[in-house]
């Protein structure tokens, strides 16, 4: 049996896998989003949505895309917004990294204060760096990618489960979906974490878990931290609802979202030694999310050695900042159009 066919089909329907789909739909395409589950519910729910384009642990190679797309955030966001209705809560209020060590390309460093200032509540460290890295709530992302992606005609199609790619030849002409053939002209992978589990043309990912807790004030609404704070264990991102997000560890340890009472208890200390005022609110959540990895930690992206099939996967650490531009580069790439920026180093065929 075959379904209806439609130009493009998205596996995948975390933020990568929407924002792929809204950018070719804008440029004409029909598109379908197969989600195995539901869709923004797994890395995209989890993370802290920190658009850390200036982070020195970013890889060169990865700088010039993480720059474009923190430049085009709020004008992204925006429309989307508008499209749905909704608010994706992005926060321009910047970034205040507190670190024992000498950080280099954060800028000059601020004095006491200088933090004393932009932020009344923190412990003095030994270096200080203001940036003016913004930041979003990735849940609420989704909400209004989804609506403006449901708006705009896309289908998105829930409980989903691809597990093969169909073939003729060296060419994808569908997926699989349970007994069930669905074709299409163009089959872009999204899956995060779940990429390298679709049989053929395989693409390799794995999932890095990553474990998060919030807090909220316990009398009021007021949000009592206004930037994002990042300290050498770990960082802390204020919502506009109060909540305070303290993320994160970095575990490979499979398809485990077991959280870890121990875990969550040292990162809620390590949060108390950067702004003690944290000890005076709420825990409100304790979750785990799976990052999707890739073998050189880069995404992955462009199409594999199976003509129409592409990847846009491997975002690791940085799917909700890079989407945007993944969108962007992705459209140019299946229009056969040459994209802004050199996308060598992410070509699924380096690690063949
Ligand atoms: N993007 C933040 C993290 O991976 O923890």
């Amino acid at each position: 049996m075959s379904d209806r066919a439609s130009d493009v089909i998205i596996i995948g329907g975390g933020i990568i896998g929407a924002s792929v789909a809204l950018e070719l739909q804008r440029r004409g395409a029909s598109v379908r989003v197969l989600e195995r589950g539901e869709p923004g519910r797994e890395a995209s729910w989890a993370g802290a949505g920190m658009l850390a384009a200036q982070d020195p642990d970013t890889p060169e190679c990865l700088r010039p895309l993480a720059r474009a797309s923190a430049e085009i955030y709020p004008d992204w966001v925006s429309e989307l917004e508008q499209e749905s209705g909704l608010s994706a809560d992005l926060r321009c209020e910047g970034t205040i990294y507190l670190t024992q060590e000498k950080k280099e390309g954060l800028g000059p460093p601020l004095s006491d204060a200088d933090v004393k200032s932009r932020e009344g509540f923190l412990s003095k460290a030994p270096f200080a760096y203001f940036t003016t890295e913004a930041s979003v709530d990735p849940r609420a992302l989704m909400a209004v990618a989804v609506a403006a992606a449901k708006k705009g005609g896309i289908v998105i199609s829930h409980e989903h489960h691809v597990t093969a790619i169909e073939t003729s030849g060296n060419q994808a002409v569908g997926v699989r979906l349970g007994n069930q053939t669905v074709s299409a002209n163009v089959i872009i992978n999204c899956a995060g974490a779940w990429t390298g589990e679709v049989v053929g043309g395989e693409i390799e990912t794995h999932p890095v878990k990553g474990q998060m807790l919030s807090v909220v004030p316990v009398n009021s609404r007021e949000v009592p931290l206004k930037h994002v704070v990042r300290g050498d264990d770990v960082y802390l991102v204020p919502r506009s609802d109060g909540r305070i997000l303290i993320g994160a560890t970095v575990e490979r340890v499979g398809f485990d979202k077991k959280v870890d009472a121990e875990t969550i208890l040292k990162m809620h200390r390590a949060a108390m030694e950067l702004a003690p005022k944290i000890g005076e609110m709420r825990i409100h959540e304790s979750w785990a999310g799976l990052r999707p990895g890739s073998p050189d930690k880069l995404p992955i992206l462009g199409e594999t050695g199976l003509k129409n099939y592409f990847a846009a996967t491997g975002h690791y650490r940085n799917g909700i900042l890079l989407a945007p531009v993944t969108a962007r580069i992705m459209a140019d790439v299946i229009n056969g159009d040459t994209p802004q920026f050199d996308i060598s180093r992410f070509t699924p065929s380096r690690f063949s």
